[in-house]
């Protein structure tokens, strides 16, 4: 791997890949950063601290608030950015994904790639002279779940010692969630299909790490005492739409029966975007323990502290 230096030239490059490869306190100030700036603050002392900034965003899959919230809080602090979807870059005619970090980063200052497979992040990381962000992998979704600590932390204060249930299909915004039990203090459950657990080593890999992480087929045993419940899609984009995902899914639905086995003061999230009626009823979505809005704000407070970390 080559070792590439950025923030003038003269420090290590600063990626944001996923959480196993970041520590607590980069998290930590990420964090705060964040909600300095959602509260009005200047913590780079300027209210412009990207000027002359370019992000370059790949998407290859799609995207509302990812794409916004990076565009609207590069610009918010000064910088810029250059989307390239899908079929716009000749990533989609064979170039490598390598010979393309090589020139992105003569142009930008940082990359954002939402993708497909997590070694197209990798390689673009390994060949990239600039820092490089996770947008969203077939396996883990970072800023999404560093946003929802932000939301949670605003509400109720610490995760540390809170009990965090999902419920539903096992992909990557919760094996985001459990590679941040590493980090945070809080004891994670997971109700899924068997078939549809969570990939293995996430779990087996944040457990030797001291995370307290486990596996429940009972979406009740999971959420009793839960003091936040969360769920996504039954279908994460460009995963095969089969047939038997409903039927397998259905018993996880979030609805006001299950999030009546949670704490009285739990607090529901879903990354969004939502398939009421599906993973989540309208009834919680639009309930009083919901903080699906405040989440989806987040966003853009929480790529403030992402992207300062990196360029600055
Ligand atoms: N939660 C999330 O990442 O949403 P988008 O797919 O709209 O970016
Ligand atoms: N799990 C979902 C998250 C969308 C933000 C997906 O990958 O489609």
């Amino acid at each position: 791997m080559n070792v590439s230096f950025g923030r003038k030239g003269i420090l290590p490059l600063r990626h944001f890949l996923d959480f196993d490869r970041l520590d607590t306190p980069t998290l930590r100030q990420i964090l705060d950063t964040g909600l300095r700036y959602k509260r009005g603050e200047t913590p780079h002392g300027s209210d412009k601290p990207l000027a002359g900034h370019i992000l370059a965003m790949i998407f290859e899959k799609p995207s509302t608030r990812t794409r916004v919230s990076f565009e609207a809080g590069m610009k918010q602090l000064g910088g810029d950015v250059i989307v390239l979807l899908k079929g716009d870059t000749q990533l989609g005619r064979g170039e490598t994904v390598a010979d393309t970090a090589r020139v992105l980063s003569r142009y930008v200052s940082a990359i954002m790639i939402r993708t497909d497979a997590p070694s197209k992040l990798q390689e673009l990381s390994e060949y990239a002279t600039v820092p490089v962000i996770n947008g969203l992998t077939d396996d883990t979704h970072p800023c999404q779940v560093l946003a929802d600590i932000m939301t949670f932390e605003e509400h109720r204060g610490s995760l540390a010692g809170k009990i965090v249930a999902w419920s539903g299909d096992g992909n990557n915004v919760v094996n985001s969630w459990i590679q941040a039990s590493v980090h945070f203090g809080f004891e994670l459950r997971i109700a899924a299909p068997p078939v549809l657990r969570p990939g293995e080593h996430f779990v087996d890999k944040a457990q030797a790490k001291g995370g307290r992480v486990s596996l429940y087929k009972d979406p009740v045993e999971a959420v009793t005492g839960a003091h936040l419940v969360l769920t996504d899609t039954w279908l994460s984009m460009g995963f095969d739409n089969d047939d038997s995902r409903p039927k397998l899914l259905a018993p996880y639905q979030v609805n006001s029966a299950l999030m009546a086995h949670a704490a009285p003061d739990a607090l529901f999230m879903h990354c969004l975007p939502a398939h009421r009626g599906e993973e989540v009823t309208d009834e919680v979505m639009d309930g009083p323990q919901s903080v699906v809005w405040d989440e989806a704000e987040n966003r853009l407070h929480i790529q403030k502290g992402i992207l300062t970390w990196c360029l600055l």
